[in-house]
């Protein structure tokens, strides 16, 4: 078995999440999970999940989740999580790659929530399209992450630099790749997803994270 690359980060993930953020980031990755795109009962998968409180929000919500994730140091993390809810969640935890992960066509929702970001631009179609063929034909796909830096000369300088801290502390502990924000919605359109929402959530007034929401358009008979 390969080390764990998230040996260091993994046991303080969520802490560290909450200096950089306080609740934005729990909130933004809640964003997509409503009423309106998420029934109880409906199959969703987290890849990449971490310490995953959204994963359990989810399934506290009714939802029959599965998370996948290369690091047993964040699924330990997860696991702890589970255990403080005290309920009887329907949550199936798999330590795995999420390349080989195959359940394709199996879920009504699939989110891959600041985990695109930890890919080289080279692969991030890629990560993208296995993300989509693991949901039905009419799927949700929920990606959340950085938001796009535009907007007023400052607010892009703040996204930059609150990116680039974020990436380059990854880079250090994780050996993640670095590059700038990627432009999530413009991959999600080009994999031929219907983008159907868009919800940003501020920090210091900026918007700083940003849940898109697409749905895969079912195959014309
Ligand atoms: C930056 S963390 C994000 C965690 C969580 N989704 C969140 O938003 O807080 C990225 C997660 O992806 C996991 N990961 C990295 N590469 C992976 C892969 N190829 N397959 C599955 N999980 C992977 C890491 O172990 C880590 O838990």
């Amino acid at each position: 078995m390969k080390k764990d690359k998230y040996w260091l980060m993994g046991p303080v993930y969520d802490a560290l999440s909450w200096v950089f953020a306080g609740n934005a980031i729990f909130k933004c990755k809640c964003s997509m999970l409503t009423p309106e795109y998420l029934k109880p009962g409906d199959k969703v998968l987290f890849a990449g999940v971490g310490h995953g409180k959204e994963a359990i929000y989810a399934a506290e919500r009714g939802a029959k989740v599965t998370v996948v994730d290369l690091s047993e140091a964040m699924l330990d993390k997860f696991r702890e999580g589970i255990a403080k809810s005290g309920k009887n969640l329907d949550i199936r935890v798999i330590h795995n790659d999420i390349f080989k992960f195959e359940e394709f066509g199996e879920y009504d929702m699939v989110t891959g929530n600041f985990f695109l970001n930890l890919f080289p631009e080279s692969m991030v179609a890629d990560v993208l399209a296995h993300l989509i063929k693991l949901g039905k034909e009419d799927a949700y796909v929920v990606i959340s992450d950085f938001a796009f830096p535009q907007g007023n000369p400052l607010a892009k300088l703040f996204k930059n630099l609150y990116w680039y801290t974020a990436i380059l502390i990854f880079w250090a502990t994780t050996g993640a790749a670095v590059h700038p924000v990627y432009d999530y919605r413009r991959y999600m359109i080009e994999a031929g997803l219907d983008m159907q929402d868009e919800k940003h959530t501020e920090v210091l007034g900026i918007d700083a994270y940003t849940s898109f929401l697409g749905k895969k358009v079912k195959a014309k008979v």
